[in-house]
């Protein structure tokens, strides 16, 4: 059923609708159709006006190239519509499940081939080591190889299942402790496998190898320390890149302003390590 019709001036790129449903609003997704096809806008702004609602429209994805017909019927999306209008066409064979659209039920998969270099960003607690964790699940699932340089020591929790079974987002709880391995300084971190001490004994095949996540997890240390171990193995990592002697990889840097950053400090090992990392990007 329609939720109301185009009103006023239009663009190519955005149209005010007068709202007839009452339940429509701010950030839900709408559908018109256009010259024989479907067009997906967000309803970006509401307004009242006696007793009338307008809402301010904008176009996700494609614009066409006449403006909007005033008078046209607007409807809200279809899931179909969202997906091809957000570029959701990832099916799960070929991607990492990350959650569902808000307040939808559109499942959302990242496309593996397409990832090459992702950033997660957001202010301190938006949860963007959480949603890493999320990936980090998903490609260990599909046998992945994933180093995780872990500064403050927060994905020691992937090898614990969640409590119970989410049916909402299908998922059940599962632990991945049989494809993780974890160095971390043994005396801060008892729950760890191994002691970071013995990183640089370790075979490079034995820190990237198919089907394993290997955290680094740096908690406890001293931040000259942390630096030195990252620089050493990363160089490690390249030189071994290099000759083909490991399978590609996922490099997770969590933090990444630490080891990636502009840095004041002016020690060399610092340098080093910041040049090494940036070399990963
Ligand atoms: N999608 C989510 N569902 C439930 N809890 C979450 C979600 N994302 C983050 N959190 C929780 O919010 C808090 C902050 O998340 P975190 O990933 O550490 O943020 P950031 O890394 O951006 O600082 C944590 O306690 C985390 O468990
Ligand atoms: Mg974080």
């Amino acid at each position: 059923m329609s939720i109301g019709k185009i009103e006023g001036i239009t663009s190519t790129e955005s149209f005010t609708i007068s709202i007839t449903d009452m339940n429509v609003g701010r950030n839900d997704y709408i559908e018109v159709e256009h010259e024989g096809k479907k067009y997906l806008l967000i309803i970006k702004d509401v307004k009242r006006c006696g007793n009338k609602l307008l809402g301010e429209c904008i176009v996700i994805g494609q614009t066409p190239k006449i403006p909007f017909s005033p008078g046209s019927d607007v409807y809200l999306a279809s899931s179909d519509t969202i997906r091809k209008g957000l570029g959701l066409v990832t099916t799960e064979e070929e991607g990492l499940y990350i959650g569902k659209l808000k307040s939808k039920d559109i499942m959302i998969w990242l496309p593996i081939k397409k990832l090459t270099r992702v950033f997660i960003v957001g202010k301190p607690g938006a949860g963007k080591s959480y949603t890493m964790g999320v990936i980090a699940e998903e490609l260990i699932k599909k046998g992945i190889p994933l180093v995780i340089i872990d500064a403050h020591g927060e994905y020691s929790s992937l090898k614990i299942p969640a409590e119970t079974p989410s049916e909402e987002f299908k998922i059940e709880p599962k632990s991945y402790a049989n494809n993780i391995i974890e160095f971390a300084d043994l005396t801060f971190n008892p729950g760890a496998d191994i002691d970071i001490s013995s990183l640089d004994n370790m075979k490079v095949e034995d820190i990237v190898s198919q089907m394993q996540c290997t955290i680094i997890n740096l908690r406890g240390l001293p931040t000259y320390e942390q630096y030195s171990i990252v620089g050493k193995l990363l160089k490690r990592l390249l030189e071994a890149i290099m000759i083909m002697q490991i399978p590609p990889f996922y490099l997770v840097l969590d933090e990444a302003h630490i080891f990636a950053g502009r840095s004041k400090m002016k020690d060399p090992v610092v340098k080093e390590t910041i040049e090494i990392v940036r070399r990963f990007a």
